[in-house]
């Protein structure tokens, strides 16, 4: 079966085209194609990510990463003669992307050129998301699906990021997944720029969210710390380079909020509330000082995402621990996580992405897709839906 999936929630434009095969329980996944187009560097001048510039953009370069895909896939083949769409698919496709600018007339120019690709699915995230950003996705993914007479299934962004971390690269650039071995109850913490939850899996895709934060995600505290150290768009990397140089000071503590509640929620504003006033403090910030801020800051998020997380097995009897998202790129937070398991709980099993998989890519939407169509299927319907919860 081959899956072709599109990815357009945030910042990053990714489409890719992956073939499974094998059993549902252990299927064999092979990338034919994966690209990725980030738009850090339009957003960065603006130290965050504008939801109708990001639309724009994916309008822009979707077209070009699909047929790059084809071509990678060996899916590409030109019509001898070109034309062949009826008039009435094309009115559709025209109505689909009436308010994504060119889209529909260059979506209409492939169709005419090329001969309907051999892909059986596509798989689109529908949320959750920015909504201006996720519709564009989400109609480029239909008016494919209209043209070609292709099912089109959603998916949920958070489902990629849990099952992100069975998608492996091995030594011929073959990707495997082997998900036979995993023992339930499987405890998923995702932390990203827009999440931080913590939910628990009796089954694969039964999901119940037991703790979240009541304020910023984690993601984004990290970046709005690194706005305040003067570092650009997006800060997680940058504050984690910088935190390897910083050094621990008594005058820099920060606080460590719900460290000791006894509920699995989060909040992270008043830690860059207390960032705020600590740089205030300091007037002129030399190098170190932004070292050691740096330091003192991912120190307290992985002090308190640590200890929520063991508060969490423990509560769960939770035999694996899977963590996905953004910031689960983070060494600290990786570092502090195992050693946390090795002392308390050997026996847990720990799957975390591959760091290049640990942000928003489209082959966790290829895989989340691969479930929904040999599994339950999903009830959402094809709309947008920037809140829709695990
Ligand atoms: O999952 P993701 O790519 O997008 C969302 O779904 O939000 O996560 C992006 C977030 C950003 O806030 C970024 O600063 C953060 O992940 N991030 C990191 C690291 N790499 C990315 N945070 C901390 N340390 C990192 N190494
Ligand atoms: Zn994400």
């Amino acid at each position: 079966m081959k899956i072709l999936s599109i990815e357009t929630s945030c910042d990053e434009t990714a489409i890719s085209i992956v073939e499974v095969s094998g059993t549902a329980e252990q299927p064999a996944f092979r990338i034919l194609s994966n690209v990725l187009w980030s738009q850090i560097d339009t957003h960065k001048e603006f130290g965050g990510v504008y939801p109708n510039l990001a639309k724009r953009e994916h309008a822009k370069n979707l077209p070009s990463i699909f047929i790059e895909n084809l071509k990678t896939a060996g899916l590409f083949i030109q019509k001898e003669v070109a034309g062949g769409v009826d008039p009435e698919t094309e009115t559709k496709v025209r109505e689909l992307l009436s308010r994504e600018g060119n889209l529909g007339e260059e979506v209409l120019k492939i169709a005419n050129e090329i001969e309907k690709p051999d892909i059986d699915h596509i798989a689109v995230t529908t949320g959750p998301g920015l909504e201006p950003a996720l519709w564009v996705g989400i109609n480029f993914a239909k008016a494919l699906g209209t043209l070609w007479n292709i099912p089109v299934v959603p998916v949920n962004h958070m489902e990629g990021h849990v099952l992100s971390v069975f998608i492996r690269a091995d030594e011929h650039g073959a990707q495997t997944l082997d998900t036979s071995a995993i023992r339930f109850p499987v405890l998923s913490l995702l932390i990203s720029g827009g999440h931080t939850e913590l939910v628990v899996m009796r089954d694969w895709r039964s999901y119940e969210k037991i703790g979240a934060t009541k304020d910023d995600a984690v993601g984004e505290a990290f970046d709005k710390t690194a706005r305040l150290l003067g570092l650009p768009y997006p800060g997680g990397p940058k504050i984690s380079e910088l935190a390897r140089e910083g050094n621990s000071r008594l005058d820099f503590k920060l606080p460590r909020p719900m460290i000791a509640t006894e509920d699995f929620d989060f909040s992270f504003s008043g830690l860059k509330t207390s960032v705020l006033y600590l740089v205030k403090k300091l007037g002129e910030l030399s190098d170190q000082d932004k070292k050691d801020v740096a330091r003192e800051f991912e120190q307290a998020v992985v002090d308190v995402i640590v200890k929520k997380t063991e508060c969490a097995l423990s509560a769960t009897n939770a035999e694996t621990l899977i963590v996905g998202g953004g910031v689960s790129a983070n060494t600290a937070i990786r570092t502090g996580l195992t050693n946390m398991l090795a002392e308390q709980f050997p026996n847990v099993t720990l799957h975390l992405p591959d760091q290049h998989l640990s942000t928003d890519n489209s082959l966790m939407i290829a895989l989340a897709g691969y479930f929904s169509v040999v599994g339950k299927k999903s009830e959402h319907e094809l709309v947008a839906d920037s809140n829709w919860s695990l």
